[in-house]
């Protein structure tokens, strides 16, 4: 025995194996399950020492080399080598569900589920749950009801991805203070430290693969750490009570998940995080309302008004009853009206405790306001900002949503504006706890507000939340949040959000669901008149890019007045889709979505790109056999671009057919906005005042 083999034979005897076993037992034949179209592989088996591992090849390339599983408690053994595999069980399912609201109508649920039990030598077990599709895999582990392992008190999670081709990342990083609200970065993946997730990979061959999780319930969901090489490691978002997750078995985990596509397009177009999600558990939601709506917002972000009480209020009754007048001319459902509740006067920010849910300021006449809405076909949508201090909101949580089901009120926005770890929870010992946004804590408090929204039949619109994994599909009164750096921080700058970083949030934060960005500035300025990096297309492109069932149209109703050709497309586009097409897209390039709405047979075209200029040829052959329908076609116009004219922007219609291609000419920073109307098809909703006239044909103009 050479000095090498036996120092690692007297660890391995340590670690309790028999001294030598370990270079001599190749490791047992793997367990493996394929999707449906034979696409993806999943392969399990435990390495010498019993640790269980996974690995994943597509069309039999190795995407994910072995890559570890496990866990690590704060008083138990941990779960992480003596396994053997035990049972392996495989089916095949094959589903197809109806989504209330969605970006498609129709969700196929087709892939190979395979359950493999892992038996540790101690007499402990663990099930591991794959669910392979042919658009990529998802895992989650089942702790058993077993005596030794009863309250399950977890540290850290062993789970790995060890992606196996050299790969460029997209990402942002993880535990930082700002949690998710950072902009993205492209670094080859031996770059990356400590990320959150959705981490987005392209791979040597092409493919993209993107990581996530799926049905966060009760848990703390993940970043992820770069070990070494291109190996990454699950970490759990901490907690300051000590385990990161706590939960008595039985308990399945999250679902670790792999969106894996041969490009772009491919890993936005994947079901899989919504799919792996339980079905509706609140029965008839047909009172949850895709919808688009204006506020008292925008003037606060530029510091033209305040949220606080004082001369510059903004959330006064007057300028509420302005905003319902301009909703209800506009064919807008909801108005927004921040600042309307006791709390903003003194340093909210991560504090809250002063903040009432009930209490209007004197200048706002909630009832009267709630009612004057409804009467003009309006609902006012509720504004919740608790300042991080869930103890707080949760002590008013019933009165606070009864007051709105009482004035029919029936969305509200949520905010949760504190650093990271700056959340105040009301502890089991009594005392204050300061818990993260992503982590059990905040999972726990994101489910109860949307469970008893939904018994008052309230939506839930939460910013600063916890990332989204596919909720909506148990909870659909969860419609949208924020959960990334949105359209705000153009009014703030400090950066202002550069032209690459729409492009780069759909094809990473999107994949886990709707985000309330509030797209739509057509002024394309912020606070102190800075610039934003834009132009007039693209914001209208956004509303199609960046897909939400709650749509905001962010300016201010006097910066509209300014543009009411191009503000017709806000007017027209729905928030609500029967089908969605990504027709092209590189990860922070550029991307052309098509999708159709789902209350008629128009469709509608949205393209953006970085700062450089493209021209993207597409095919309309998503549109139905034999019907001409009328393209209403908004383009970056001549000398646009968001260092060039921002407003510079032509609005022209033209036929077109299912033969026909579009060329879309794309400014720097730029974007294409297109609605292409059926013949007879749905006419757009209907403004109170009379309609403008559009004039007939190409119309070029340039409003400053
Ligand atoms: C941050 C949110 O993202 C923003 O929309 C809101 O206006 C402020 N918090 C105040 O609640
Ligand atoms: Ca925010």
């Amino acid at each position: 025995m050479t000095r090498r083999i036996a120092i690692l034979a007297a660890w391995v005897s340590i670690a309790g194996l028999p001294a030598g076993s370990w270079a001599q037992t190749p490791p047992p034949e793997p367990v493996r399950a394929a999707s449906p179209g034979k696409v993806l592989e999943v392969a399990v088996r435990v390495d010498p020492d019993g640790r269980p591992e996974y690995s994943i090849r597509r069309h039999q390339s190795l995407i994910v080399d072995w890559s570890r599983l496990g866990f690590i408690f704060a008083d138990a053994p941990k779960f992480e080598r003596n396994f053997t595999v035990g049972e392996a069980s495989t089916r095949v399912f094959d589903d197809t569900w109806e989504q209330p609201w969605g970006e498609r109508r129709y969700v196929r649920d087709h892939g190979t589920e395979m359950r493999v039990t892992l038996n540790e030598r101690s007499g402990r077990k663990l099930d591991v749950v794959f669910r392979v599709f042919d658009d990529g895999v998802g895992f989650r582990y089942e702790f058993p009801d077993q005596a030794s392992l009863r309250e399950v008190n977890i540290v850290d999670e062993l789970t790995e991805f060890a992606i196996a081709e050299p790969a460029t990342a997209w990402w942002i990083p993880g535990g930082e203070w700002n949690r998710d609200e950072y902009l993205y970065h492209q670094t080859p993946l031996t770059e990356v430290s400590m990320v959150h997730t959705p981490i987005t990979m392209k791979l040597a061959s092409g493919v993209h693969v993107a990581i996530h999780e799926a049905a966060v319930v009760d848990f703390a969901t993940v970043w992820l750490r770069r070990v070494d090489g291109q190996r990454l490691k699950t970490l759990l978002w901490p907690s300051s009570t000590g385990p990161r997750v706590s939960r008595k078995a039985p308990f399945a985990t999250p679902w670790r998940t792999l969106k894996i596509a041969k490009d772009a397009p491919g890993i936005y177009m994947s079901d899989l995080i919504l799919n792996l999600n339980e079905p509706n558990k609140l029965g008839d939601v047909s009172w949850v309302k895709p919808f688009k709506y204006v506020g008292i917002w925008w003037g606060m972000h530029l510091g033209q008004n305040t949220w606080n009480s004082g001369p510059k209020h903004g959330a006064t009754t007057a300028e509420t009853r302005r905003y319902i007048d301009f909703a209800a001319a506009n064919g807008f459902r909801g108005v927004l009206v921040e600042g309307w509740n006791k709390g903003w006067d003194g340093d909210w920010f991560a504090k809250g405790e002063e903040f009432s849910f009930t209490e209007p300021y004197a200048d706002f006449d909630l009832p009267a306001l709630a009612a004057y809405a409804r009467k003009k076909g309006v609902r006012l949508i509720g504004h919740h900002e608790t300042g991080g201090n869930l103890a707080n909101y949760e002590r008013q949580l019933g009165p606070a949503l009864d007051l709105y089901r009482k004035l029919g009120v029936d969305a509200v926005k949520t905010g949760y504006v504190a650093d990271a770890g700056g959340l105040q929870v009301l502890g089991s010992d009594g005392r204050i706890h300061f818990e993260w946004h992503d982590g059990q804590a905040a999972s726990r408090h994101h489910l109860l507000v949307v469970t008893e929204a939904a018994k008052r039949k309230i939506s839930i619109d939460a910013h600063e939340p916890i990332k989204d994994t596919g909720l909506r599909r148990t909870y659909p009164n969860w419609v949208s949040r924020e959960a990334a750096r949105g359209m705000e921080y153009n009014a703030w700058g400090n950066p202002v959000n550069p032209p690459d970083h729409e492009v780069n949030l759909v094809f990473t934060r999107m994949l886990g669901g709707p985000m309330d960005y509030t797209p739509g500035v057509l002024s394309l300025t912020g606070a102190g008149g800075r610039r934003i990096p834009s132009t007039i297309a693209r914001q209208l492109a956004l509303y199609v890019v960046l897909y939400s069932p709650i749509q905001m149209a962010a300016d201010l109703p006097e910066n509209y007045a300014k543009f009411p050709r191009p503000f017709r497309f806000i007017k027209d586009v729905p928030t609500d889709w029967s089908d969605t097409r990504v027709l092209n897209g590189e990860v922070g390039d550029y991307v052309t979505f098509a999708r159709k709405d789902r209350a008629g047979d128009d469709w509608y075209l949205g393209a953006i790109t970085d700062e450089q200029p493209r021209n993207l040829r597409v095919s309309l052959g998503f549109l139905d056999e034999g019907k001409q329908y009328t393209a209403t076609i908004y383009r970056d116009g001549p000398g646009a671009g968001f260092a060039g004219d921002p407003k510079s922007v032509v609005i022209e219609s033209r036929p077109v057919s299912r033969n026909d291609y579009l060329t879309l000419e794309l400014a720097p920073g730029g974007g294409q906005a297109i609605r292409i109307a059926a013949p007879g098809g749905k006419k757009a909703a209907k403004p109170r005042k009379p309609p403008e006239t559009p004039q007939p044909g190409k119309e070029e103009f340039d409003v400053e």
